[in-house]
């Protein structure tokens, strides 16, 4: 029973404004016409690079960056930061690429996403080469 009424003082206070009679506080009113300030922590969030990348690229180079049949993982020794550099992705990602290394077929651009989004995802998957170690 108590544990329903988890915050007991909590349950109290609204029994006591169920039985208050007097009237709500009246909602406060913006008269500024200044733009409002952004109402969610979204507009404000920098994008997580784990998100990016399931969002844009997981579905060909896998969930955990290990390929599909539809692209090749992104642990492969070619993709070490030497052979495959940071702007090699960035082109990669704005551009596509023909296949030339692989049998998957071309990489499409990738529609949509943002510059800060291909540097938060790039930074990720260097984050995650270094942790998970490439494929030889
Ligand atoms: C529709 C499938 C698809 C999507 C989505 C996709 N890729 Fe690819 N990607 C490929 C294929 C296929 C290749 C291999 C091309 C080859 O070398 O034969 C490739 C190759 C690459 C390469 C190597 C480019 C080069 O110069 O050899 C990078 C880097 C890469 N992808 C990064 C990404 C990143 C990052 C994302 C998400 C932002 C992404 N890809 C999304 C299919 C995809």
């Amino acid at each position: 029973m108590v544990a329903v009424c988890a915050v007991a003082l909590a349950c109290a206070a609204d029994a006591d404004d169920a039985g208050d009679a007097s009237p709500a506080e009246p909602a406060p009113t913006v008269t500024s016409d200044a733009p409002a300030p952004p109402t969610t922590a979204a507009a404000l969030v920098v994008p997580d690079g784990a998100a990016v990348y399931q969002q844009y690229c997981a579905e060909c180079h896998g969930v955990d960056l290990r390929g599909t049949d539809k692209g090749p993982s992104q642990l492969s020794i070619i993709y070490e930061p030497n052979h495959h550099g940071d702007y090699a992705y960035r082109v990669a990602i704005r551009d596509g690429t023909r296949e030339h290394h692989w049998w998957f077929g071309d990489m499409p651009p990738v529609e949509g996403i943002t510059d800060l989004e291909i540097e938060k995802v790039i930074s990720y998957i260097r984050a995650e080469q270094e942790r998970l170690g490439f494929e030889q």
